[in-house]
């Protein structure tokens, strides 16, 4: 029998006392005291104490005796003061004297616990994540991205935007990843992708009239795994027609503050930083840059040139860089010991070494104290602004391994001197991107996608430059993390085709790929801008949470497998043959 409830099991409080209520909810705990039975009682809200006593009918005690965790059950009863009270729980006030009980559904002893602070591996929590549900953190996680789409849905509805479905079947889109592919039955060999964003339907959305798009787009990328990224996952996705940075930007950071205040309470200041891409790299080592904390990038080139050691002078030869970073406190922080961990961290990002200067209660020591003076070396310090008790940390070699490992360490030391605050929000963003980089073979790529729109002032270094030249693209970052990218589209058909051709593409590779965005863009496709977040990341940021797995319902785990269902799994031989595939056996 159902019991139709009154109350959520986290909902009853003092004022409540003498009400006749009816719970619904699953055993946390049981105690069985003989003629006594405590048991907590557990829903999304909370958990309330249910005591059976020998005020309750025979049956009711006994059966109350026979439960046990993760029973699924209704009780009746009238709601009394504690005389214990339990000051952890916001029902700690109360508790329910039960009158009657039902049994649901009986549990096997579940293979996890049902506690927030359980450390069972995650391979276990994600096989039984529907046990791992109802845990109080993933509840508040599941209903706390909840709000943040329904904030996205609100505001974009009064900012006049129309919420759309792209299709999910579709051909690659050009965001760079691998694609999903699905085989095509009615069209033997033939195959759909999967969309890594929506980005040329949205696109066509703006051709079509629909002047300013927004959608909840599940896109897939076949990519390795990090803490903040999934092979399927959420971007809310955006395009405005009639539109330039200035006009996204300021409708973005209208949504930021209003996401903000609603779910978290937090009023952040508008307008956001803007840095420029290459104002981030030279600062910080990095287009996404975490500025809740200083220790910046120094270029040191020009106090090495011609120093005679020959590690900087061969690499400023080969056009090499030498930066620093100065950590205050760095001197007694980091041992040897520590220096050398964090050596081996920086090498993964292409550096050699890590070379080190302390200025330690004014004595100057140094991993290169060998080879420079104390004047020298104090100089170094000077540039740095090394105080008494600071260290300051060296890379040399070419640019990018100088951004990328100090970049990577000066995160790492603020992480290991505990300055990372999660309850500070720098948003900012980051313009004026490159509009190509060089792939590792030194083919050139569009950095963002080659539908974004150059700087049109810039357009000669197409000829002279075009490492140089810079996009209408920006990205909006939060505490370190790419929250969401975007870009001026070109919408004119001649541009588009140039920038097509400066990426090596030929005409029929071209309309392969992208024939229906150019043939729409010959029927008056207006000037359009656009950006997609990754609304797993801003749930996770917004939660200070350390991995997106922790705000999606069901994850995939580190080798791209539904732990829940066991996907990826072999299809069967009939639906290979309809599909007209044959298995090669390795
Ligand atoms: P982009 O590729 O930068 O841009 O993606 C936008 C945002 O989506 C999030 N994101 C991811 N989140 C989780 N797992 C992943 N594998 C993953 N990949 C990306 C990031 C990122 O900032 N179509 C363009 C947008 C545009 O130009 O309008 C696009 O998809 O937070």
């Amino acid at each position: 029998m159902l019991y139709k409830r009154t109350h959520m099991c986290g909902e009853l409080r003092l004022a409540d006392e003498g009400k006749n209520v009816v719970l619904n909810g699953w055993v946390a705990k049981a105690r069985s005291l003989g003629g006594l039975v405590f048991v907590d009682i557990r829903d999304k809200t909370g958990i309330t104490q249910v005591t059976f006593n020998e005020d309750a009918p025979e049956e009711v005690l006994e059966a109350a005796k026979g439960l046990s965790r993760e029973y699924c059950i209704g009780v009746k009863g009238v709601v009394k003061e504690r005389s214990s009270k339990n000051p952890n729980i916001p029902t700690g006030d109360i508790e329910v004297f039960a009158s009657d009980l039902t049994v649901y559904s009986t549990s096997d002893t579940p293979p996890i616990y049902i506690k927030d602070d359980d450390n069972v591996n995650d391979d276990l929590r994600l096989k039984y994540r529907y046990l791992d549900l109802r845990k109080h953190k993933m509840q508040r996680n599941l209903t706390f991205r909840h709000k943040i789409v329904k904030c996205t849905r609100d505001y974009f509805d009064e900012q006049g935007f129309t919420e759309v479905e792209t299709p999910v079947l579709i051909k690659p889109t050009p965001e760079g990843a691998r694609d999903y592919i699905v085989p095509s039955r009615v069209h033997n060999g033939y195959f759909y992708a999967l969309p890594q964003s929506p980005q040329m339907f949205k696109q066509l959305l703006m051709v079509g009239g629909t002047d300013r798009y927004v959608q909840i787009a599940k896109c897939f990328r076949d990519e390795d795994l990090r803490a903040d990224r999934q092979p399927e996952f959420t971007q809310i996705d955006l395009e405005m027609s009639f539109a330039g940075v200035d006009d996204v930007i300021e409708v973005q950071e209208g949504f930021i503050k209003r996401v903000m205040k609603e779910v978290k309470g937090v009023d952040v200041v508008t307008p956001f930083p803007r840095l420029s891409y290459d104002e981030a790299m030279e600062r910080y080592g990095s287009d996404k840059p975490d500025t809740r904390f200083g220790i910046e990038l120094i270029k040191l080139n020009d106090i090495f040139e011609g120093c005679g050691f020959e590690l900087f002078t061969k690499n400023l030869a080969e056009g090499g860089d030498i930066r620093g970073i100065c950590v205050p406190g760095g001197a007694a922080e980091f041992s040897r010991k520590k220096i050398d961990k964090l050596t081996n961290e920086v090498k993964h990002y292409g550096a050699h070494g890590l070379i080190w200067i302390k200025n330690d209660g004014g004595a100057v020591t140094s991993s290169i104290g060998k080879y420079f003076s104390e004047e020298d070396l104090k100089a170094v310090l000077d540039r740095c602004g090394a105080e008494n008790g600071d260290a300051v940390f060296i890379v040399s070699g070419t640019p990018k391994v100088t951004y990328d490992s100090l970049g990577f360490l000066r995160r790492r030391i603020a992480g290991l001197m505990g300055l990372l605050d999660d309850n500070q929000f720098n948003f900012l963003w980051v313009v004026d991107f490159p509009m190509f980089e060089q792939d590792e073979d030194g083919n050139l790529k569009a950095m963002h996608h080659p539908f974004t729109q150059p700087k049109l002032d810039q357009l000669d270094k197409l000829d002279t430059d075009i490492l140089g030249l810079k996009a209408n693209a920006y990205d909006i970052v939060l505490n370190g993390v790419e929250l969401g990218g975007g870009s001026v589209r070109i919408h004119d058909k001649d541009l588009q085709a140039r920038m097509f051709k400066v990426l090596g593409l030929t005409e029929e590779e071209c309309q392969e790929k992208f024939g229906f965005l150019i043939e729409a863009f010959k029927y008056g496709a207006p000037p359009h801008a656009g950006l997609a977040y990754g609304l797993d990341r801003l749930v996770m940021l917004l939660l200070g949470e350390k991995s997106i797995r922790e705000v999606i319902a069901f994850p995939k785990n580190q080798n791209a497998e539904c732990p829940v269902c066991e996907a990826p799994a072999p299809a069967g031989a009939g639906q290979l043959e309809e599909l007209g595939i044959e298995l090669i056996e390795e």
